[in-house]
């Protein structure tokens, strides 16, 4: 193989895992049977004044609208959107979501450092109240990475220690510092030098699992957790994903014995729901599941109701230590606008009894799905919690391939989702999606795969 070639080989295996490639042969298929004279003029001028970056560019389309569980196009195809960068608990443009963002335009769109408001108290109160234990103070930052280099910043204030145990694959955003705890060679490849001290361990994914643990989790990730934590002796925080979105879900006991191990060799545990926290698990925050108190929670993404960048870090009173250094110190730490989408976006989750519907539309959804791999056997495992779950794909050497075809299948009758780990369908759709849509979005994945086996 040619130096190129084998570049572009290793380069094909590292983007698989995060997400699917956006410079296909079916990706170049799709978009001349979709993309219209218009469409193609403004992707032009997008890949004209962006700048080039793996995952965002060249972008697929370009949209003009976005309601409830649907995304529109440019040429008003109405899309159901499984993707929605998990911005969309709530759906998008949600009317009371909309309506609180307006009013609170209106009358104070920002607020400078120095002054604090009535909705950024209001949002970091009910934030205190619904987390779980004692995870009672709050700050808030423009994006999830960032709150995630408060949490960073923190744990070394509080513990006056640096290193970190994180997991193999994760992901906890794309700047410097969280691409050093982060585990995916995508980003953090041929960058230069990254944050001293950060140790990455196997995460509980059987899948892959370098103990051989099989189909299911043996423990043996927990017990190396606390392996390095014991060799170490000063490590400060040991930082993960409660759940990972590609989706995997740890056993109890993995949480159980990570969190004792912490408290027995002085390190915070750092949760990271920031994909899925606010219920797509069907919960508020996905470590309810696993009567699990991290010392620190990380969310972000859907609470800003689908329109604002927000995230928020929530600790333990006992860590309020740093009143005398900056934390995050971001422009709109505490935008009113931003806390106002959030507020409406919990008020909205529990009036309309998302939680409940999305425990129940998940486990119907499972359902279904595992009557589909009856009829399927390119269907390997599925796996899900609420509104997070996973199909992979396994058909030996042609499983991405594959996958990848359903995907494009699937979007040209109208669903959009993402692939992850090369060959895994992920379907995160709107927290307000009705059973009648699943089953719509179902009936098109089923057609989908049927199309991609005969092909
Ligand atoms: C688990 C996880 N952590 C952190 C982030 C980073 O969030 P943001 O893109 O808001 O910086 C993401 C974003 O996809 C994520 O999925």
């Amino acid at each position: 193989m040619s130096h190129d070639r084998a570049q572009a080989a290793a380069t094909r295996a590292v983007m698989l895992t995060e997400g699917d490639l956006n410079v296909s042969q079916r990706r170049s298929s799709w978009a001349a049977d979709h993309i219209g004279d218009e469409t193609r003029e403004l992707l032009e001028l997008d890949a004209r004044y962006f700048l080039r970056q793996s995952l965002s560019t060249p972008c697929l389309n370009v949209l003009r609208g976005s309601k409830g569980v649907h995304i529109e196009d440019w040429e008003g195809r109405s899309i159901l959107d499984f993707h929605g960068n998990a911005v969309h608990q709530v759906g998008y443009g949600h009317p009371s979501v909309i309506a609180a963002v307006v009013r609170q335009l209106e009358k104070l769109p920002f607020c400078p450092r120095r002054y604090t408001n009535e909705q950024a108290i209001a949002l970091a109160r009910k934030l205190s109240e619904l987390s779980p234990g004692r995870l009672s103070k709050v700050l808030f930052a423009p994006g999830g990475a960032l709150a995630m280099g408060m949490a960073l910043k923190l744990a070394r204030m509080a513990t006056g220690r640096f290193k970190t145990i994180s997991m193999w694959d994760s992901f906890h955003g794309a700047s410097l510092d969280t691409i050093s705890i982060g585990g995916e060679a995508l980003f953090r490849q041929d960058i230069g030098p990254l944050l001293p001290g950060t140790q990455q361990v196997p995460p509980p994914n059987p899948a892959g699992c370098p103990f051989n643990c099989g189909h299911a989790c043996s423990l043996k990730c927990a017990d190396y957790v606390e392996y390095v934590l014991e060799k170490e002796g000063d490590i400060g925080a040991v930082i993960a994903e409660t759940a990972r979105s590609t989706p995997f879900f740890p056993p109890r006991e993995y949480w159980q014995k990570v969190r004792a191990a912490c408290d027995r060799h002085g390190a915070l545990l750092i949760l990271d729901e920031i994909p899925h926290a606010l219920g797509r698990t069907g919960r508020f925050f996905t470590c309810e599941h696993y009567d699990l108190e991290p010392d620190m929670l990380v969310i972000g993404k859907g609470l800003g109701g689908g329109i604002f960048p927000l995230a928020a870090l929530i600790v333990r009173e006992e860590l309020d230590v740093a009143g005398d250094r900056a934390l995050g110190h971001y422009t709109h730490e505490k935008s009113p606008v931003a806390c106002a989408a959030a507020l409406a976006t919990i008020r909205v989750i529990e009036q309309e009894g998302l939680l409940e519907h999305v425990r129940s539309l998940g486990t119907w959804t499972l359902e279904r799905l595992r009557t589909m791999q009856t009829r399927h056997p390119v269907i390997g495992h599925i796996e899900g919690m609420g509104l997070m779950i996973g199909v992979r794909i396994e058909a030996g050497a042609q499983s991405s391939e594959l996958a990848e075809d359903t995907m494009y299948r699937a979007l040209a009758a109208g669903l959009n989702f993402k692939l992850t780990m090369g060959s895994t369908i992920q379907l995160m759709p709107a927290l307000t999606l009705t059973r009648d849509q699943m089953q719509n979005a179902l009936d098109i994945l089923e057609q989908a795969i049927a199309a991609s086996e005969r092909a």
